[in-house]
């Protein structure tokens, strides 16, 4: 089969290899219908994700069918069409239990991580039963890709940690299609303005047509004077990082109000100052952490 393989910072290859083969009684082979990039395998290619060893098979997202299934998996048979999460659960540890599958003692974020991922004509799928759902009939096929990560990454890490209320001026930094996840999502909690920032006007035209209210070019370093301008001096009362870089990172902090919410979604690979000499008075509430369900 034809697999995308990471070959270390900078390098990645459309290799052939061997198909993976069932190992545990748990498992699926999945034949991929459909995957797509994540902001992650950028980061994974930059170096940034230190777990990601040369050899790997990218990828954590996609629809497929299954091709094969264990003796113990009795949710799913061949021939089923199913989403792949980008979380393995076993379904039975602690921390699943406790419904954070992202810090499974024998899975989480592994696909495309610690073992072969989706960027691939076939993958194997551990713990079948509780990684993988059912796709309806009729659903469009290219809106599920969306799901496995995309859309609950920007709704769960973004807008539920950001705690979005209506009326609120939301900031959403980085319009790829995590910050547009977050920027379509936070529209369910009736927020008054939605701030799209990003370098790229293509970008940030999508995001108009996604719900944003304002857009903001931030290539020209005057982001923050430019936020704070349109909010009457206040800041924001909710910003969403979705880039994964230190200056966007501080963008948020310079712009978030009184009281505000920060979430962090992006994967960086380099630190980042938290500047609490000008924070600790300011009753800001942070989410450096992802939520339960989430990847990377
Ligand atoms: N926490 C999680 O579970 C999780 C899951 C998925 C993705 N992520 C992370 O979310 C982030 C976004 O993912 P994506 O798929 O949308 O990535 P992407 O690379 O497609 O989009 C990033 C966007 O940021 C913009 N950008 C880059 N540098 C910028 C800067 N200095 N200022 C403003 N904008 C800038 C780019 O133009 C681009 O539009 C990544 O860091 C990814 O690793 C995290
Ligand atoms: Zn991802
Ligand atoms: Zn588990």
């Amino acid at each position: 089969m034809k697999a995308l393989v990471y070959q270390g910072p900078g390098n990645k290859k459309l290799e052939e290899m061997r198909k993976p083969l069932l190992r545990d009684a748990t498992d699926a082979i999945v034949r991929m219908t459909r995957t797509t990039i994540c902001g992650t395998d950028l980061h994974i290619l930059k170096g940034d994700v230190a777990t990601v060893a040369a050899g790997r098979v990218l990828g954590h997202e996609g629809t497929g069918v299954i091709e094969e299934i264990g003796a113990g998996v009795s949710r799913f048979h061949k021939g089923d069409h199913v989403l792949i999460s980008c979380i393995t659960a076993c379904g039975k540890c602690g921390y699943c239990r406790r419904g954070m599958p992202s810090h499974c003692e024998s899975g989480g974020w592994i696909l495309g991580n610690t073992i072969d991922g989706t960027q691939a004509e076939f993958v194997r799928i551990p713990f079948a039963d509780t990684s993988l759902y059912l796709i309806p009939e009729n659903a469009d096929a290219d809106a599920m890709v969306m799901l496995s990560d995309i859309l609950p990454t920007g709704y769960e890490c973004g807008v539920l940690n950001g705690a979005v209320k209506p009326g609120d001026t939301v900031a959403i930094v980085g319009a790829g299609p995590v910050g547009l996840a977050a920027l379509l999502t936070a529209q369910f909690f009736a927020p008054a303005n939605l701030i799209a920032i990003d370098l790229d006007d293509n970008r940030l035209e999508v995001a108009k047509q996604f719900g944003a209210t304002r857009l903001v070019n931030s290539s020209d370093g005057r982001a923050a004077e430019r936020i704070m301008a349109l909010t009457g001096g206040k800041g924001v009362e909710v910003a969403i990082e979705a880039v994964g870089v230190a200056a966007t990172f501080e963008l948020c902090q310079a712009i978030i109000g009184p009281g505000g919410h920060l979430a962090n979604i992006g994967v960086h690979g380099a630190s980042v100052t938290l500047h609490l000499e000008k924070l600790w008075s300011q009753n800001i509430r942070g989410w450096w952490t992802p939520l339960p369900r989430q990847c990377s």
